[in-house]
Protein backbone atom coordinates (compact mmCIF):
# COMPACT_ATOMS: atom_id res chain seq x y z
CA UNK A 1 0.00 0.00 0.00
CA UNK A 2 1.59 3.26 -0.97
CA UNK A 3 2.29 6.03 2.54
CA UNK A 4 0.07 8.98 2.05
CA UNK A 5 1.44 11.97 0.37
CA UNK A 6 2.23 15.37 2.23
CA UNK A 7 -0.03 17.84 0.88
CA UNK A 8 3.25 19.62 -0.61
CA UNK A 9 4.32 16.29 -1.82
CA UNK A 10 0.88 15.78 -3.75
CA UNK A 11 0.86 19.18 -5.11
CA UNK A 12 4.20 18.76 -6.35
CA UNK A 13 3.17 15.98 -8.09
CA UNK A 14 0.31 17.21 -9.77
CA UNK A 15 2.13 20.26 -10.87
CA UNK A 16 4.97 17.80 -12.44
CA UNK A 17 2.57 16.12 -14.51
CA UNK A 18 1.00 19.76 -15.54
CA UNK A 19 4.36 20.55 -16.39
CA UNK A 20 4.92 17.65 -18.57
CA UNK A 21 1.93 18.17 -20.71
CA UNK A 22 4.20 21.10 -22.12
CA UNK A 23 6.29 18.78 -23.92
CA UNK A 24 3.59 16.32 -25.02
CA UNK A 25 3.79 15.93 -28.89
CA UNK A 26 0.67 15.60 -29.46
CA UNK A 27 0.55 16.98 -33.09
CA UNK A 28 -2.89 14.28 -34.29
CA UNK A 29 -5.02 14.22 -31.73
CA UNK A 30 -4.09 18.26 -30.18
CA UNK A 31 -4.56 16.66 -26.31
CA UNK A 32 -1.61 17.65 -24.55
CA UNK A 33 -1.47 14.61 -21.22
CA UNK A 34 1.05 14.69 -18.77
CA UNK A 35 2.09 12.52 -15.98
CA UNK A 36 4.20 12.53 -13.17
CA UNK A 37 5.13 9.68 -10.90
CA UNK A 38 6.73 8.96 -7.34
CA UNK A 39 8.44 5.87 -7.50
CA UNK A 40 9.71 3.61 -4.93
CA UNK A 41 12.63 5.58 -4.06
CA UNK A 42 11.07 8.51 -3.22
CA UNK A 43 12.25 10.44 -6.63
CA UNK A 44 9.18 12.19 -9.22
CA UNK A 45 9.36 11.27 -12.58
CA UNK A 46 6.91 12.85 -15.85
CA UNK A 47 5.89 11.97 -18.77
CA UNK A 48 3.80 13.07 -22.12
CA UNK A 49 2.03 11.48 -24.40
CA UNK A 50 3.99 10.75 -27.70
CA UNK A 51 2.01 10.90 -30.62
CA UNK A 52 3.31 9.54 -34.35
CA UNK A 53 2.18 9.72 -38.06
CA UNK A 54 1.39 5.99 -37.97
CA UNK A 55 -1.23 6.53 -35.07
CA UNK A 56 -1.27 2.90 -33.36
CA UNK A 57 2.11 3.87 -32.17
CA UNK A 58 0.86 6.58 -29.86
CA UNK A 59 2.54 6.10 -26.35
CA UNK A 60 0.23 7.95 -23.61
CA UNK A 61 1.77 10.14 -21.32
CA UNK A 62 1.67 7.20 -18.42
CA UNK A 63 3.44 4.75 -19.79
CA UNK A 64 5.79 6.99 -21.06
CA UNK A 65 6.54 7.69 -17.54
CA UNK A 66 5.98 4.53 -16.48
CA UNK A 67 8.86 3.81 -18.48
CA UNK A 68 10.75 6.43 -18.07
CA UNK A 69 11.09 5.44 -13.80
CA UNK A 70 12.00 2.26 -14.95
CA UNK A 71 15.14 2.93 -16.98
CA UNK A 72 15.90 5.45 -14.28
CA UNK A 73 16.47 2.44 -11.79
CA UNK A 74 13.28 2.47 -10.20
CA UNK A 75 11.36 -0.91 -9.62
CA UNK A 76 8.30 0.64 -7.98
CA UNK A 77 5.23 3.08 -8.34
CA UNK A 78 3.35 4.00 -5.70
CA UNK A 79 1.50 7.58 -6.53
CA UNK A 80 0.83 8.80 -10.35
CA UNK A 81 -0.62 11.90 -10.93
CA UNK A 82 -2.18 12.48 -14.49
CA UNK A 83 -3.13 15.76 -15.85
CA UNK A 84 -5.57 16.73 -18.72
CA UNK A 85 -6.36 19.43 -20.61
CA UNK A 86 -9.90 19.28 -20.09
CA UNK A 87 -12.79 20.75 -17.66
CA UNK A 88 -13.30 17.25 -15.82
CA UNK A 89 -10.72 14.97 -14.55
CA UNK A 90 -10.31 11.81 -16.67
CA UNK A 91 -8.66 8.20 -15.44
CA UNK A 92 -5.81 6.68 -17.15
CA UNK A 93 -6.92 4.33 -20.56
CA UNK A 94 -6.79 0.79 -19.89
CA UNK A 95 -3.38 -0.15 -21.48
CA UNK A 96 -2.43 2.26 -19.21
CA UNK A 97 -4.00 0.88 -16.23
CA UNK A 98 -2.29 -2.35 -17.01
CA UNK A 99 1.37 -1.30 -17.51
CA UNK A 100 0.87 0.55 -14.14
CA UNK A 101 -0.49 -2.54 -12.71
CA UNK A 102 2.97 -4.05 -13.09
CA UNK A 103 4.71 -2.14 -10.78
CA UNK A 104 2.36 -0.09 -8.33
CA UNK A 105 -0.59 -2.69 -7.96
CA UNK A 106 -1.98 -0.37 -4.98
CA UNK A 107 -0.42 2.57 -6.42
CA UNK A 108 -2.51 5.80 -5.73
CA UNK A 109 -3.67 7.85 -8.95
CA UNK A 110 -4.52 11.35 -8.66
CA UNK A 111 -6.20 12.44 -12.22
CA UNK A 112 -6.67 16.88 -12.25
CA UNK A 113 -7.55 18.74 -15.07
CA UNK A 114 -8.51 22.13 -16.11
CA UNK A 115 -11.81 22.60 -13.59
CA UNK A 116 -11.70 22.11 -10.15
CA UNK A 117 -12.76 18.25 -10.43
CA UNK A 118 -10.16 15.63 -9.28
CA UNK A 119 -10.36 12.28 -8.79
CA UNK A 120 -8.51 10.35 -6.36
CA UNK A 121 -8.49 6.56 -6.82
CA UNK A 122 -6.37 3.34 -6.61
CA UNK A 123 -5.07 1.55 -9.56
CA UNK A 124 -6.47 -1.66 -7.84
CA UNK A 125 -10.04 -0.35 -7.89
CA UNK A 126 -9.37 0.90 -11.63
CA UNK A 127 -8.35 -2.68 -12.54
CA UNK A 128 -10.04 -5.31 -10.54
CA UNK A 129 -9.12 -8.32 -11.16
CA UNK A 130 -6.23 -7.20 -13.21
CA UNK A 131 -3.36 -9.89 -14.59
CA UNK A 132 -0.71 -9.74 -13.48
CA UNK A 133 3.13 -10.90 -12.83
CA UNK A 134 1.66 -13.46 -9.83
CA UNK A 135 -0.61 -15.04 -12.88
CA UNK A 136 2.30 -16.46 -14.94
CA UNK A 137 2.81 -19.94 -13.96
N1 LIG B 1 -3.74 9.81 -23.81
C1 LIG B 1 -2.89 9.80 -22.74
O1 LIG B 1 -1.75 10.26 -22.83
N2 LIG B 1 -3.34 9.25 -21.58
C2 LIG B 1 -4.57 8.71 -21.40
O2 LIG B 1 -4.86 8.18 -20.32
C3 LIG B 1 -5.56 8.75 -22.48
C4 LIG B 1 -5.08 9.29 -23.78
C5 LIG B 1 -3.26 10.38 -25.07
C6 LIG B 1 -3.06 9.39 -26.17
C7 LIG B 1 -3.18 10.26 -27.40
O3 LIG B 1 -1.91 10.84 -27.68
C8 LIG B 1 -4.14 11.35 -26.97
O4 LIG B 1 -4.18 11.33 -25.56
C9 LIG B 1 -5.56 11.18 -27.50
O5 LIG B 1 -6.08 9.93 -27.17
Amino acid sequence: MPSSLSPTARRRLEAAAKTASRHAYAPYSRFRVGAAVRAGSGKVYSGCNVENASYGLCNCAERTLVFTALAAGETEITHVAVYTPTPTATTPCGACRQVINEFGPYASVICVCDGSERIETTLDALLPGAFGPGNLL
